[in-house]
């Protein structure tokens, strides 16, 4: 090999380097907590039906229990748009299950979106397109990111891609532009979440995708996540992990960690009576209906609380950490 050669095999490594570098890394928003240092989340789940299967009667509920709670901002866990996510940018379902629904004033908040199984089966490239944001300024879809709210930091992950059977079935298609090969994508994201996670200084650590880790409910546990993201969320002393995909509101701990399993699923069309056993120690809510889920954070305490579509706590559920205190 001549020396010209080498040198623009070297350079040429040396920019897929960089290449490789700067994809993996995940994106990074910032949102303040209140001046108190407080915060206040509401999540949603599964819901954009264009108002029908109660859609709209949720969103009324949310609009009413935004206010009380006075949150500052919305997280959605993904399957925004059924059946088939959107068509392309222009897609009206945007309007009509987005913007004309989540009216309230209180609503009127930053939305952080990710991704479901039923948003890949459309134009995926169009709802992480930033033309939505220009249509309704709330609106923030990425495949993963990391949200940085001072005593919280939240990290999104593109949980659809570990799916074995969404690459196998045929009766469905899924868009996976800019996933493939999907076994460097997969790679690259755990290894992204996972020191991500472990440079993490917040107080607080909770993760959010679409798919269920543990599942009472009618896909139950998805085996792929339980594999390859669970070890890494408990290695890291991950808070709470939140998903949607069971059409359901529920809780559920871990026999071995802190960590707590909470489904937030409940935004539209609800799955009444679709429940399997799960050991009552662990399961500390199971709903089949519609409702979403509030969180209260501060620097000592997470407050969870339950909610069904016309406002009645289902379920308060609370988790301390001890300040250090000076002698
Ligand atoms: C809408 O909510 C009401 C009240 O919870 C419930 O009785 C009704 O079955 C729900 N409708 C649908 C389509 O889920």
């Amino acid at each position: 090999m001549n020396l010209s050669l080498k040198l623009k095999l070297f350079t040429a490594i040396l920019i897929g380097l960089c290449f490789s570098v700067s994809i993996a890394e995940l994106e990074r928003f910032e949102h303040p907590a209140k001046a108190d240092g407080s915060l206040s989340v509401l999540v949603v789940g599964d819901w954009g039906r264009k108002g029908n299967y109660n859609q709209s009667q949720v969103a009324l509920q949310m609009g009413k229990t935004g206010e009380k709670s006075d949150i500052d901002f919305i997280i959605s866990t993904g399957d925004n748009f059924y059946e088939d996510g959107l068509t392309g940018v222009d897609d009206p379902a945007f309007e009509e299950s987005f913007s004309n629904i989540y009216t309230a004033p209180s609503l009127q908040k930053q939305w952080y979106t990710v991704l479901g199984n039923h948003d890949y089966r459309g134009d995926v490239l169009a709802q992480i397109n930033p033309i939505l944001t220009k249509k309704d300024r709330r609106w923030l879809c990425l495949r993963s990111y990391i949200l940085n709210a001072e005593i919280v930091e939240f990290f999104f992950v593109d949980t659809t891609p570990f799916r074995d059977k969404y690459f196998t079935e045929t009766d469905h298609t899924y868009d996976w532009r800019g996933v493939l090969p999907r076994k460097e994508y997969l790679s690259n994201l755990l290894k992204d979440v996972d020191s991500a996670l472990s440079e993490s200084s917040a107080r607080w650590k909770i993760v959010v995708g679409h798919h269920t880790m543990r599942s009472a409910g009618q896909h139950g546990n998805t085996v792929e996540l339980v594999a390859k993201l669970l070890p890494i969320l408990q290695a890291n002393n991950v808070d709470l992990y939140i998903n949607g995909h069971d059409h359901c509101l529920q809780h559920i701990s871990s026999p071995d960690s802190p960590l707590q399993f909470l489904t937030s699923g409940g935004g539209s069309k609800a799955w009444r009576g679709d429940v399997s056993w799960w050991d009552p120690k662990e399961m500390k809510l199971y709903y089949d209906g519609q409702g979403f889920m509030t969180l209260q954070i501060t620097l000592n305490e997470i407050d969870v609380v339950f909610y069904d579509i016309i406002g009645n706590v289902l379920h308060k559920w609370s988790v301390t950490k001890q300040v250090y205190a000076a002698e």
